[in-house]
C-alpha cells in the first residue's frame, strides 16, 4: 500500500492559523478552476486517513468536494456523526504501524494521509512514500505546524517542481527510507 501526503503550507511551515482558519490559502491571482493538481491526485487514491483535528475543520466546510471514498478518522474520542452524509466515515485508532496494517489488510492500495500531527507520526514511523507539498508565499509567524516532533532526519528526493502563476510553488517528493531506523 502506498501512502501519500497532499498539503499546502506557509513558507514558515504552518498548515493553519492557531484558530484553524485557512483564509491565507486564498489568492486573488489564482485563475478560476486552478486546483493545483488536487483532483488528479484524488483520482489516484482509494481511501482518506486523517486526524480528528483536520476532520473537525473540513466536516464543517460547505464546499468540501472530496469524493465519498472510505474515510478513516484517527481519534481516541467518539465521533458521533449524523446518519447519511458521513456513511463512508469510520473512526480508527492505534499506533501508525497498526493503523497502516489494518488499512492494508482491507485491500487499500493508495491512501491519502492528512493532518499535521498524523503526517508527522506517519513520517516518523517510515510509512509515508510521497509528499506533494504546495508552498504558499506567506509567513504566518504562528499556527499549526506541518512537521512536528520528527524523531530523526528524513531525506527527500525531489521528483518535480512547479511554479504556478499566482506565486504558489509545488514540490513533489519521494520520502527516502533507506537510512531510517
Ligand atoms: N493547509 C492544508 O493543506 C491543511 C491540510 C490538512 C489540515 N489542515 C489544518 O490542520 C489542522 C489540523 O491539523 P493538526 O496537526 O492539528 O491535527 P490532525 O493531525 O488533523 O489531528 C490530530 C488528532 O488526531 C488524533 N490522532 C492522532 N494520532 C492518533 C492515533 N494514533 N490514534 C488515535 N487518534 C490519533 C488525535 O485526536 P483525539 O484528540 O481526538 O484523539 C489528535 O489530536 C486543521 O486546522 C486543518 O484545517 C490544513
Amino acid at each position: 500500500m502506498k501512502a501519500s501526503v497532499f498539503i499546502a503550507a506557509s513558507v514558515d511551515g504552518f498548515i493553519a492559523r492557531l484558530d484553524n482558519s485557512l483564509d491565507w490559502l486564498e489568492n486573488p491571482r489564482t485563475r478560476p478552476g486552478q486546483d493545483y493538481g488536487y483532483q488528479q491526485f484524488i483520482q489516484s487514491i482509494d481511501a482518506f486517513l486523517m486526524g480528528r483535528g483536520t476532520f473537525d475543520v473540513i466536516r464543517k466546510l460547505k464546499d468540501w468536494s472530496a469524493p465519498k471514498l472510505p474515510t478513516f478518522i484517527l481519534t481516541h474520542r467518539p465521533l458521533r456523526l449524523p446518519a447519511g452524509k458521513f456513511s463512508h466515515v469510520e473512526r480508527i485508532q492505534g499506533a501508525p504501524a497498526e493503523v497502516y496494517r489494518e488499512l492494508e489488510s482491507r485491500g487499500f492500495q493508495h491512501i491519502y494521509v492528512d493532518g499535521g500531527q498524523v503526517i508527522s507520526a506517519f513520517l516518523s514511523a517510515s510509512l509515508i512514500d510521497e509528499m506533494i507539498f504546495t508552498r504558499i508565499p506567506i509567513l504566518l509567524g504562528r499556527g499549526i505546524p506541518l512537521f512536528s516532533g520528527l524523531d530523526y532526519e528524513i531525506k527527500l528526493e525531489l521528483l518535480s517542481a512547479i511554479d504556478f502563476s499566482d506565486g504558489f510553488t509545488q514540490n513533489k517528493f519521494r520520502v527516502l527510507k533507506e537510512n531510517q531506523p
